[in-house]
C-alpha cells in the first residue's frame, strides 16, 4: 500500500513541476470549479499509476494541477465512493497521495440532504464536525506512519479555515448555514426515519461521501475545510422522492457561489 502510494506521488512529480499546498476533492455534480483553475497538467484517472477509477454519473474522473485565486492548487475531479465497491483504502488512496506530493490543506465538498428544519435547498452549509456512519473505517489496519494510532477528532474541520470562510460569505453575501455532516454508506437516500433518526443524533446534513477522506487527511496533519450544497430535504413534512438528477440539479445551481469561497480562501492561505 505505501509502495503503491510512493509509486503514483513519484509519477505525478515526474509528469507536473507543480507543487501545490491546497487540495480540493470536487463533489458529485461539482466539478465545475474545474473550469476556473487555470488548468497547467490534467491526469484522467485511468492514466495514473494504483488510482482508482471513478464510475459514478456526472464524475468526469481526473486529476488536475493548475492555478485558482492566484494559487497553485491540485483538484479530484470525481471521488471514489464506498458505494460503488471500492474499500476504503481505495477511497483515501489519492488523499495518501497527496499527503506524499506535500499538500497542507485539503478543501471537500458534496452534495447532501438537509435535516435542519432551517435549510432550504440551495443552501451552501460550512461543515462544523461530521458524524462517521460509514461501515468501515479508514484507518482500520496497521497504523500508517503519518498520524498516531489513536487520531485526535476534536477539531475535524479547521476553525480558522471556518471563520475565513464565514467572513468571506459575509462580504460577497452570500448566504451559508453551518452544520454536522453525517456520511451514510449509501447507495439508498434515506428513509424519512432514518432522516429524523440522524438529526436526533445531532447531524444537520446526510451524504454518502467526505468523512473517511477528512479522517486520513486528519490523520497526515493536513488541514480541514468542508462545504456541502443541501440538494434535498429531509425535513419532517417536507420529505419528497429524491433522484440523483435532482441533486445534480440543486448542485448545479449554487456551483459558482460554493466556487467564489473556495477562490476566494485559497487567495487567502
Ligand atoms: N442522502 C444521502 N446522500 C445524499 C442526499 C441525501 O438526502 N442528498 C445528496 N446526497
Amino acid at each position: 500500500m505505501l509502495k503503491n502510494i510512493q509509486e503514483t506521488a513519484e509519477w505525478l512529480r515526474q509528469h507536473t513541476s507543480m507543487r501545490p499546498l491546497t487540495a480540493i476533492v470536487l463533489g458529485t455534480g461539482l466539478g465545475r470549479l474545474a473550469q476556473e483553475i487555470e488548468i497547467v497538467d490534467a491526469f484522467p484517472y485511468q492514466d495514473i499509476p494504483h488510482f482508482p477509477v471513478s464510475t459514478v454519473e456526472g464524475h468526469q474522473g481526473r486529476l488536475i494541477f493548475g492555478r485558482l485565486g492566484g494559487k497553485d492548487v491540485m483538484a479530484l475531479q470525481g471521488r471514489f465512493h464506498f458505494y460503488e465497491g471500492y474499500d476504503m483504502k481505495q477511497v483515501t488512496f489519492p488523499v495518501r497521495v497527496m499527503y506524499e506530493m506535500g499538500i497542507k490543506n485539503l478543501f471537500v465538498s458534496n452534495a447532501a440532504g438537509g435535516m435542519n428544519p432551517d435549510f432550504e435547498i440551495g443552501d451552501l452549509m460550512l461543515i462544523t464536525d461530521h458524524i462517521n456512519f460509514m461501515p468501515e473505517h479508514p484507518l482500520h489496519g496497521p497504523n500508517f506512519p503519518t498520524g498516531p494510532r489513536f487520531p485526535d477528532m476534536h477539531e475535524a474541520y479547521d476553525h480558522h479555515f471556518l471563520q475565513m470562510a464565514r467572513e468571506i460569505a459575509a462580504e460577497k453575501g452570500i448566504r451559508t448555514v453551518e452544520g454536522v455532516y453525517l456520511a451514510t454508506q449509501g447507495p439508498t437516500f434515506e428513509t424519512p426515519s432514518e432522516y429524523r433518526m440522524y438529526h436526533r443524533w445531532g447531524a444537520d446534513a446526510v451524504g454518502m461521501s467526505t468523512v473517511p477522506e477528512v479522517i486520513v487527511a486528519r490523520h497526515c496533519g493536513i488541514r480541514v475545510f468542508g462545504i456541502s450544497i443541501i440538494t434535498d430535504l429531509g425535513v419532517e413534512g417536507r420529505i419528497v422522492e429524491v433522484s440523483h438528477e435532482e441533486v445534480q440539479k440543486a448542485a448545479d445551481a449554487v456551483q459558482p457561489l460554493m466556487a467564489d469561497i473556495f477562490r476566494e480562501m485559497v487567495s487567502r492561505i
